[in-house]
């Protein structure tokens, strides 16, 4: 069922464990009843707002004869080339992705999303993914639903609405960074090869008609939205010369912070993935002459080399950076944060101010970026993660807003050079029109 897809992108199922040797886990038991619990509500909720979207306008239907009566629902494809180019996922499996084809005036124009859902740092948390949908396509969906920047509907997506479209599945635990050479040489328990899928996928793309694009932008949420930034020069060199070429990464600019505790807790965690899946070879290379490789996995030391045109979708309080960056579960060992983390609304002013803090340390290191003439960014001040795949959040009558528009109307603006589109939000608890997660609900 497509709802299943839902929680896999709202809450990573694996969010940063410690590193080997400690006895700590970041997420405890009850936190994740808290969180399925969390989840079935929203699915609840969102099931019921997404309804004025699905009653389909008449034009779009019409107007593309193919779309069958569950135009939402996109069937997996397998690479078909995964076996010639050693492209698998963490099990060996054979990775994929979901392909809705444009048509009309968007029929020469194609958008990539890249799927999330955290890294694996260590063997046995990889081990433990390759028996997960993160891991292996034999759990995947034999199809999908197609939301918010995905949407064929032109109300909930008014811009890329008859793009070919495709979401791209993640597999490899490491935002398709990962290479071979780091595997075991004694067996072939755990497969790194996300920059082998990544060659695979584009190759498989580029002949059912990529090659062919006018226009092009590679997206992604989460770990998909740090994928994104990390390959979008790479992206744009594979694409035709004349075609135009531009990157959103959504909620991917994780932060190189520590932790209330004051320890490096994401630095530990981004230097061990990076280390046992052989990153650095899939990172840039000016950032790997000035610092060590795994700082090079952080978007803040290497935004400024990318050269292809670039927007941020990003929450300041990003409650994934929130909960597993600045107060991972170690870090309060008397849960004085819990309700904190799980309502923003719950947060006393002494937690808001370390909030504060958090979304000061965002825009200080965005502060370069906001220069960029070819760049954009939305930065509103919600409890939210990824925000561009659901229609709630990408484009809705309800959904949140800047100077009053929604972010696919910035996104738009600035995808089409119709104006400036650099907006960040004032401090929560400012916005009315955001959409914060609550993980109270239903409990
Ligand atoms: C295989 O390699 C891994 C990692 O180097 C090591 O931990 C493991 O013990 C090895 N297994 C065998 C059977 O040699
Ligand atoms: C905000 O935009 C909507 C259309 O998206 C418009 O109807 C409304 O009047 C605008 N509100 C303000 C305050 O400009």
């Amino acid at each position: 069922m497509a709802n299943q897809q839902r929680p896999t992108h709202l809450h990573h199922p694996t969010p940063p464990r410690p590193r080997l040797g400690s006895c700590l886990t970041s997420w405890s038991k009850r936190d994740w009843t808290i969180v399925a619990a969390a989840v079935a509500v929203i699915i609840l909720t969102l099931a019921h707002t997404s309804r004025y979207s699905s009653s389909l306008n008449n034009k779009s239907s019409t107007s593309n004869p193919s779309l069958s009566s569950h135009p939402d629902f996109v069937p997996f494809t397998p690479l078909a080339n995964a076996h010639q180019k050693f492209a698998f996922c963490l099990d060996g499996s054979v990775p994929g992705y979901h392909l809705q084809k444009g048509f009309g005036s968007g029929s020469q124009n194609w958008l990539l999303h890249i799927e999330g859902g955290g890294w694996c740092n260590t063997i046995a948390s990889c081990l433990s993914r390759k028996r997960t949908v993160l891991g292996s396509s034999k759990y995947m969906d034999s199809q999908v639903q197609f939301s918010g920047i995905l949407s064929h509907d032109p109300l909930q997506n008014p811009d890329f609405f008859n793009w070919n479209k495709v979401k791209i599945r993640y597999c490899d635990g490491a935002s398709f960074a990962g290479h071979p050479e780091s595997e075991f040489k004694n067996g072939t328990e755990l497969f790194f090869r996300g920059q082998l899928i990544l060659d695979a996928l584009m190759d498989q793309l580029l002949s059912v008609g990529l090659f062919d694009a006018r226009q092009a932008l590679l997206t992604g949420c989460s770990a998909g939205g740090l994928a994104t930034l990390i390959h979008c020069d790479y992206f744009h060199e594979v694409l035709p010369k004349d075609a135009n070429v531009k990157c959103l990464a959504d909620a991917g600019f994780f932060l190189n912070e520590k932790d209330i505790a004051g320890k490096q807790t994401i630095e530990n965690f981004y230097h061990d993935v990076v280390h046992l899946q052989g990153i650095a070879k899939s990172l840039n290379k000016d950032c790997l002459s000035r610092m060590e490789p795994h700082k090079c996995f952080f978007p803040e030391e290497f935004i400024k080399n990318i050269k292809t045109p670039l927007f941020l979708v990003h929450p300041a309080y990003d409650f994934w950076q929130i909960r597993n960056i600045l107060i991972p579960d170690e870090s309060d060992p008397q849960q004085s944060w819990l309700r904190c983390k799980l309502n923003i609304f719950k947060c006393n002013p002494s937690q808001l101010e370390v909030l504060q803090g958090f979304r000061n340390s965002l825009l200080n290191r965005l502060s370069e970026f906001q220069q960029n003439k070819e760049g954009g960014m939305f930065i509103n001040s919600c409890y939210v993660h990824c925000q561009t795949w659901m229609a709630e959040t990408w484009h809705s009558p309800s959904s949140p807003r800047i100077n009053n528009k929604t972010i696919a109307e910035t996104v738009g603006d600035w995808y089409f050079n119709r104006k400036t589109a650099k907006e960040i939000d004032c401090p929560f608890p400012c916005n009315p029109t955001c959409y914060n997660m609550d993980f109270l609900r239903g409990l």
